[in-house]
């Protein structure tokens, strides 16, 4: 077998590529920087974990990367090789307000179905729905209604929703932030198969530095006001990652150290310049 030549990560790889990024919004009190010249690149396929303090900008950065609000004349954002004007094609968001992102008077199927709905029907659009709640294991709950499922079935209808969309990337913002610690932990490992067989980019928000090395493969560190990146790592952890021995690894709780001291000190940053 001829030796395969070391490349660069090339453009075409990349999902984000991101360059001086700052995003500016005008309060009462004058305009106001969120962010400001944050650097990065996402590669396709790719888990990014994204941590930081509460207003660091974490939901404003995931916001720039899903189209829905403009960064600076001066960023460089691409989606896919190509400048962000709106929600980019096949980028999907997933809040962590699942209860009010259901519709109550949908069936789970079709609340699946909601954004598929234009473009399939008949056998195709089922097919499709179904495929996504099998994903997540809610095929044999598809005609309830969302009201009678738990928070963390909500949310994995929420998950479905986005899967049957087939998008190339999932913007996750706190998806599991409001669930309890089981429902919290199984999620994060459907999350992590389902990304498997799909190949999806994920960039996932939490504020638990737990979650963030566990589902990442590199976890960038939010601080300060405006936020920047304090810190970005690689998580070299084996795949497909166990809730015990994945966390039971030496190299585990020397990543969730450094996550962790990155967060802690982007705060205590914070309050010396306040
Ligand atoms: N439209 C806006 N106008 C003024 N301030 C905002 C606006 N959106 C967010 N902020 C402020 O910017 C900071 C970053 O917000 P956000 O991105 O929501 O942070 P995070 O998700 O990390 O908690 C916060 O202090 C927030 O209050
Ligand atoms: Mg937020």
């Amino acid at each position: 077998m001829q030796p395969q030549p070391v490349r660069p990560i090339s453009e075409a790889a990349l999902a984000y590529s991101v360059k001086d990024l700052a995003v500016d919004v005008t309060t009462k009190a004058g305009p106001k920087r969120l962010i400001d010249r944050l650097d990065f690149t996402v590669r396709k396929g790719e888990i990014l974990s994204i941590i930081g303090t509460s207003g660091a900008g974490k939901t404003t950065l995931l916001r720039v990367l899903g189209g829905l609000i403009p960064a600076t004349k001066d960023s460089e954002v691409l989606a896919d090789g190509r400048p962000i004007q709106g929600p980019p094609d096949r980028v999907l968001m997933v809040f962590q307000d699942y209860a009010s992102s259901l519709l109550p008077w949908r069936t789970i199927r079709r609340n699946v179905a909601l954004g598929l709905e234009t473009r399939y029907r008949g056998g195709d659009l089922q097919d499709r729905v179904d495929a996504a709640l099998d994903l997540v294991g809610l095929r044999k709950r598809a005609d309830e209604y969302p009201w009678r499922l738990s928070g963390g079935m909500q949310q994995r209808v929420q998950i479905a929703r986005a899967l049957a969309m087939e998008p190339q990337v999932l913007l996750m913002d706190e998806p599991f932030g409001a669930l309890d610690a089981i429902t919290k932990t199984s999620l994060q490992d459907e999350l992590l198969r389902v990304q498997e067989q799909t190949g999806a980019t994920i960039i996932f928000i939490t504020h638990d530095v737990e979650e963030a090395v566990y589902l990442g493969d590199r976890v960038l560190a939010l601080g300060g006001i405006p936020g920047r990146i304090v810190d970005v790592f690689d998580v070299d952890l084996p795949r497909p990652r166990h809730q015990i021995h994945t966390k039971e690894m030496p190299e585990f709780l020397r990543l969730r150290h450094q996550a962790y001291e990155s967060v802690v000190e982007a705060e205590l940053r914070l309050r010396s310049e306040q």
